[in-house]
């Protein structure tokens, strides 16, 4: 079980930082609050860890922010988390920045390609736990879209699917650049667009929430048990006015749709 690091940082403080942990926190309190105490694991996998800092932002990279959100949220399960880059320095970096926190010092990290981390996850849960019932999240940050180059540099995509079919209660959490689907469709690449994404990865529920700033992203989160719309942390249901409207990859970005109200 997880203790508080006693970093003085809320989620909300870190929120500000990443706004993915909001997508974090709702699939670790969701978990939390049916499966603590019960010597269940949350599994998560980070499949574009990157090395734990955003230079660009000069904020925690996503295995940090895992770690600040699984301290306040998961409070009587059991943290499992493996990080993934292809990038072997980032991943030693990565090491050295999760080595200060004795929980997190004990995360698997993978060194390789994402499709390979995703299928090596699949197999550690399946050999602990009958895949049907394994609760977790399956983090995709490319920096770009929802697309794999030839170069096999972005997402997952090609394992995504079967995986979500397999492990109906990993949630799958997005943080997609609309900048960069825009673009690859001006220049006719093949980049479906958002709501056929989300149609294809076999989640029963998703909510979702337009993170702003100038690259647009788009953040959803899938999931096949019913949640609430979490509208006072931004996400609404896919299907609703607003979540039909932040899918909507040719309206006018608003600021009034950001998580927090706040150009990025
Ligand atoms: C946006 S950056 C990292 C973002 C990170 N989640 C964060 O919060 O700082 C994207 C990362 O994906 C990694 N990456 C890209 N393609 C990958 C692949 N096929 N397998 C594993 N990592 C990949 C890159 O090396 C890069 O570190």
């Amino acid at each position: 079980m997880t203790k508080r690091m006693g970093q003085g940082q809320s989620v909300s403080t870190i929120d500000k930082e990443r706004r993915f942990a909001a997508a974090m926190s709702v699939s670790m309190r969701v978990a939390n609050a049916r499966f603590a105490g019960k010597g269940w694991r949350f599994w998560h996998f980070d499949a574009n860890a990157g090395c734990g800092w955003n230079h660009a932002a000069n904020v925690p990279g996503s295995p940090l922010v895992f770690w600040h959100i699984a301290h306040e949220c998961l409070l009587g399960m059991q943290p499992a988390p493996y990080f993934c880059d292809h990038d072997p320095i980032a991943v030693e970096q990565l090491r050295s920045r999760l080595a200060g926190d004795p929980a997190a010092a004990g995360s698997i990290l993978l060194p390789g390609d994402n499709e390979d981390g995703l299928r090596l996850f699949a197999s550690r849960i399946r050999h602990a736990e009958n895949p049907k019932f394994a609760v977790g999240a399956v983090m995709i940050d490319p920096n770009g879209y929802f697309y794999r180059s030839a170069k096999g540099i972005g997402a997952p995509v090609a394992g995504i699917s079967a995986f979500a079919a397999e492990f109906p209660r990993i949630d799958l959490i997005l943080n997609l650049n609309m900048r960069t689907f825009l673009l690859q469709r001006g220049a006719g690449h093949a980049v479906e667009p958002p709501r056929a994404v989300l149609d294809g990865l076999r989640k029963k529920h998703w909510l979702v929430a337009r993170a702003g700033g100038q690259s647009r992203h788009l953040l959803a989160v899938g999931r096949n048990m019913p949640t609430g719309d979490h509208r006072a942390i931004g996400f609404h249901y896919a299907d609703s006015q607003l979540g039909r409207k932040i899918l909507d990859v040719d309206a006018a970005p608003d600021r009034s749709d950001d998580l927090f109200g706040e150009a990025a």
